[in-house]
């Protein structure tokens, strides 16, 4: 069966560090800082959420999160400021190299698919703003079935609505968290290490393979696969 790929979006296509130059309008120097804070708590939310199964949307975690920062880090933002970035936020751009990888991917042979926490119409404006939309077979959004990953439910759900199995599928995250879920969930996952600082955490799971960027992602899955890896 052809190989499925899994993309995620908020940081791995999409550059989230792309909203410091709109917050730095707004809260100068502090602009680093505050979008570290936010990132980190919208995910925070999103787990919470899942946990107490008390779902609602990316988009309002992103809200509350920003509400958050604008608290913690003592820069109150005005509503008009808040929905400037916001709206920020849905046309984030992507990463350089991401337009050629996801070209190349697809013309391997690829199933390529974006999987990610965002709702399908907010994925379909980032994606289309960045000029990828139409490379995918299809976008698969937790929304619909209401929790958040890493829980094993949203990688069964992608499973279900690329029409894949687990061993043919591979995940494509920079979010450690995420690539976790997957391989628990017993799917193959790239985990791409965009920054030598970042790190993986040390749990008994490991990435199938980790890149620092998508180049080179069509060679280095072939590899694996052409090497008879099949078991990790
Ligand atoms: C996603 O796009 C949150 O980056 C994660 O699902």
């Amino acid at each position: 069966m052809a190989i499925t790929l899994a993309f995620d979006v908020y940081g791995t296509l999409i550059d989230t560090g792309g909203i410091e130059t709109h917050l730095q309008h707004h809260v100068g120097d502090k602009a680093s800082g505050f979008s570290s804070v936010w990132r980190q708590k919208q995910l925070e939310y999103s787990f919470r959420r899942g946990l107490m199964q008390r779902y609602e949307t990316f988009a309002v975690c992103t809200g509350h999160a920003l509400d958050y920062a604008c608290l913690f880090c003592k820069t109150p933002l005005s509503q008009a400021a808040k929905q400037e970035l916001l709206n920020a936020y849905s046309r984030l751009p992507p990463f350089a190299e991401v337009k050629a990888a996801l070209t190349q991917a697809k013309a391997a042979g690829f199933r390529l698919f974006a999987f990610s926490n965002g709702t399908e119409d907010a994925v379909t404006r980032l994606l289309t703003h960045a000029g990828i939309r139409d490379l995918f077979i299809a976008i698969v959004s937790v929304d619909e079935i209401k929790t958040f990953k890493p829980h094993p439910a949203v990688y069964e759900h992608f499973l279900t609505r690329s029409n894949a199995v687990n061993t043919d599928t591979w995940l494509v995250s920079g979010n450690p968290f995420d690539v976790l879920g997957a391989v628990a969930a017993g799917m193959r996952a790239v985990w791409i290490q965009r920054s030598s600082d970042a790190v993986f955490d040390p749990w008994e799971i490991e990435p199938s393979l980790t890149l620092n960027s998508l180049a080179g992602l069509t060679e280095a899955i072939s590899c694996h696969i052409n090497n008879g890896n099949k078991h990790r």
